[in-house]
């Protein structure tokens, strides 16, 4: 067997910004926040794939009351490190939130396009309530007026990878969240 670690694919010009330990801590606040907000609610948690997977993962199992996930995929970056302004939807969502407590789970909020976009389709299904989560939010880029309710970290203005965030589609599998140098 050949020894191999993670690390293995971490690039020179990568600097790390949020170790897993701090990335986990966080997570089990903003858990508990949910938690408090929603309980015996059965809210409905919806990831935004794909960079929301680990994030959902990661924040369900710190929300202790019974709920429900799904998972929606939108695209407006492609493979660029700014948004095009234009959102598409790549998986609609699965589950009827009519009438619903919805928390839309987002891995990092720019520009706030994406998220703005999903306010408006989400709310044309008349939830019953609909609050935002994102683990990441770049506070000095966002142009539109979004209400974020549950914000892990205010990050300045530098592109961001690992912990499911991507460099052109890779790295989404290191454990910590590095700056691109
Ligand atoms: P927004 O529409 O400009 O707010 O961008 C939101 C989406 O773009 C996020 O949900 C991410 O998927 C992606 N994104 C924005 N900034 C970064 C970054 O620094 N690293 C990785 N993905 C990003
Ligand atoms: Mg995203």
């Amino acid at each position: 067997m050949i020894e191999t670690s993670l690390k293995d694919i971490i690039p020179a010009n990568y600097e790390l910004l949020f170790s897993q330990s701090e990335i986990q801590n966080k997570i089990k606040e903003l858990g508990q926040m949910i938690c408090d907000d929603f309980k015996d609610a059965n809210p409905i948690l919806v990831g935004v794939l794909n960079g929301a997977a680990l994030f959902l993962a990661d924040l369900i199992r710190n929300i202790n009351t019974d709920l429900e996930i799904d998972f929606i995929r939108i695209s407006s970056y492609g493979d660029q490190k700014e948004s095009t302004g234009h959102v598409k939807i790549l998986k609609p969502l699965s589950a009827d939130i009519v009438g619903r407590n919805v928390v839309i789970v987002e891995d990092i909020v720019d520009s706030g396009i994406s998220i703005r976009f999903l306010e408006k389709m989400m709310l044309a299904f008349n939830p019953k309530k609909l609050k935002f989560a994102t683990l990441l939010h770049k506070s000095i880029k966002t142009i539109e007026d979004v209400n974020l309710d549950y914000v892990g970290f205010d990050i300045e203005y530098k592109y961001v990878v690992g912990y499911c965030l991507d460099d052109k589609q890779f790295k989404r599998n290191l454990q910590d969240i590095y700056i691109i140098k």
